[in-house]
């Protein structure tokens, strides 16, 4: 029996010297100390011995138990260390190569153009202000000058909620209406109002069934056009280059008298003709006019003391032409290879 033992102990000692891995010494483990092994068996077959026989030959397997299970268990700590060790070394890291670039997230482009027109704004003192996007037709068009049945709503094909009086507004002229409402026919106003809008459209590359406007509206004594033109100047120049000019064109609003269509020169051929101008040399970005006295009167302002100038930017149009894209429907997916190159358009337009 204690031969037995002994050659056991060579054996497990033989083979824990060339153990390489923690896979080889589990299994050795388990060969030697688990259920099925040679030391479960030599203490299984202890019945059989005398009592005495047991006491000398019981410590003797515990001690070789004992033995093996510490020698197992720092054999363990020590091929830890070793794979540990080992893996730093392959996982050192190279700080010559060139790093990974990190990609970020960039704003929406229409949300940064709609950003900078409102920074200009505020700058020369404007309110930016919100209004509901589901309007009544009170304030979409009765009070803008255009009543029920007047062929101007056909222009807007409107998305209607309720009946003829709930509908998404087709236009952010509505705001005008409720700024005035708010402002009591007494106080000055000055406000710009990005927002969206909704018209019943095909969507294809120019239009859409939803689309930014930025509406702008200043009401105070003697205000004139030449006010409206400066103040559009002040933009256009701001957003496209300050070698870009104006003009006005005569045009047609109900809301507006008179109406004017706002152009600014080419700034992409300096008017010599290109495709973004139509070889016209001038591209139209806005709406705009001498507010309608009735629209002041129906919202509070007595026409004899208040006059005021109003605009209608269209935003996607102004982004479009700004970072040259050909497309409206890119600014409402979300794929950021587009947004990453708009931001590359706009470093070229900086330069
Ligand atoms: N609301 C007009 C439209 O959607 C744009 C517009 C034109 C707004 C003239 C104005 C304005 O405030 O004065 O077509």
């Amino acid at each position: 029996m204690k031969e037995k033992i002994e050659k056991l102990r060579e054996e497990m000692n033989q083979k824990l010297e060339n153990v390489e891995t923690l896979q080889e010494l589990n299994d050795i483990k388990i060969m030697y100390l688990g259920k099925k092994g040679p030391i479960v068996e030599l203490m299984n077959y202890m019945k059989e011995l005398s009592v005495d026989e047991k006491k000398v030959f019981g410590k003797l397997i515990n001690d070789l138990k004992t033995e093996m299970k510490n020698r197992i268990e720092s054999l363990c700590i020590q091929l830890e260390m070793e794979t540990l060790n080992q893996k730093l070394e392959q996982e050192q890291v190279d700080i010559t190569l060139p790093a990974t670039k990190i990609r970020i997230g960039s704003p929406n482009i229409l949300e940064k153009l709609i950003e900078e027109v409102e920074e200009v704004f505020l700058s020369m003192g404007y309110d930016v202000v919100d209004g509901p996007e589901i309007e009544e037709d009170k304030y979409n068009f009765e009070m803008l000058n255009i009543p029920k049945g007047h062929p101007a709503r056909d222009a807007q094909d409107t998305f209607y909620i309720e009946g003829e009086e709930i509908l998404l507004r087709s236009q952010t002229s509505p705001v005008q209406v409720r700024t005035m409402l708010k402002g009591g026919g007494k106080t000055p106003i000055r406000m710009i109002c990005p927002g969206k809008t909704y018209r019943r459209d095909d969507d294809d590359a120019t239009h859409s069934h939803q689309f930014m406007q930025i509406e702008g509206l200043v009401v105070d004594h003697d205000i004139s056009l030449s006010d409206l033109k400066g103040t559009i100047d002040v933009i256009v120049k701001k957003l496209f280059g300050s070698s870009i000019e104006t003009r006005f064109r005569p045009s047609y609003y109900q809301f507006t008298e008179p109406s004017v269509e706002v152009d600014i020169s080419c700034f992409n051929c300096k008017q010599d003709g290109c495709n973004i101008c139509k070889h016209t040399g001038w591209i139209t970005i806005a709406g705009a006019g001498i507010v309608h006295p009735n629209v002041l009167k129906m919202s509070g302002y007595d026409p004899k003391q208040w006059s005021g100038f109003a605009f209608g930017f269209g935003a996607e149009r102004m982004a479009m032409l700004k970072y040259d894209i050909k497309d409206l429907r890119v600014f409402y997916n979300t794929d950021l290879r587009e947004s990453n190159t708009f931001d590359r358009r706009e470093d070229f337009l900086n330069d």
